[in-house]
């Protein structure tokens, strides 16, 4: 690359400054490499290279997972004392020849009204809007959330200083993370993202996938509405979820 670009000294100089301002903004719970990666669509190659032929596609992980969430059963609701809309998220986990797989596991996160996930927000409670459920026995979860909000990548380190000099926007689309695990299937970290969202077509990290784009319909079955003791309007997503086999 030196050789190919006549790299100066002081181009040079400002790459290993670069490097080293990443270092230095890192810690346990921040990489600003990972983000590096992430914003470059190195993340997003990656998991296009392992995309598995009619198996749900792959989207980044983000920063924001943890192992442990809380476990509750298909049909629980996150929303708790959450402002926003509230949306019924719904799937069954196939294989992809569409034969159910009642083992699956499915774990769960979104950020909250404020557009900040709990990790980042004092005022949300530990482990607010996200979770772990198994399955129903036909394969089938359903959880009641809120509509996610469009979200700024990290902008006060060395990244945001790289998206500031190319002109890039450090805004993501709306979106939910999930992980869908069973065994003899390949673990599937993927994303659902919101149609209606005005960045659904320029995702900081290049995470948008157009199979991942979902419609946040209008919902209006009264029986969902007692169930969950909503007051008004709903929105209801489906999020078939195919997984590829092991090998
Ligand atoms: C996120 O999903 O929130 C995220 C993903 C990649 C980088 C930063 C944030
Ligand atoms: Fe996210």
């Amino acid at each position: 690359y030196a050789r190919d670009t006549g790299l100066t000294h002081e181009e040079w100089r400002a790459a290993l400054d670069f490097l080293n301002r990443s270092a230095a903004i890192s810690n346990a719970s921040r990489s600003e490499f990972t983000l590096l990666s992430d914003v470059l669509g190195l993340s997003s190659l990656v998991d296009l290279l392992a995309a598995s032929p009619g198996a749900t596609e792959g989207s980044v992980l983000g920063p924001f997972h943890s192992r442990g969430s809380p476990w509750v059963e298909s049909g629980a609701s996150l929303i708790k004392g959450n402002p926003g809309e509230p949306v019924l998220l719904r799937g069954r986990v196939t294989d992809t020849q569409g034969v159910p797989i009642p083992a699956a596991t499915v774990d769960f996160w979104q950020n909250a009204d404020n557009g900040l996930y709990w990790q980042l927000d004092s005022s949300q409670p530990q482990d607010n809007l996200r979770c772990q459920l198994r399955v129903r026995p036909d394969a089938t979860f359903e959880l009641m959330v809120i509509r996610p909000r469009p979200y700024m990548v990290p902008t006060d380190g060395p990244i945001g200083d790289l998206l500031r000099v190319s002109h890039r926007d450090a805004w993501r689309p709306a979106h939910y993370h999930v992980i869908v695990e069973a065994p003899g299937y390949r673990t599937l970290v993927t994303e659902i993202f919101d149609a209606e969202d005005p960045y659904v077509a320029q995702d900081a990290v290049f995470g948008v996938r157009d199979s991942l784009v979902a419609d946040f319909k209008p919902g209006d079955d009264p029986a969902v509405r007692e169930k969950y003791q909503l007051a008004g309007a709903y929105r209801v997503v489906d999020c078939p979820v195919k997984l590829a086999p092991a090998s």
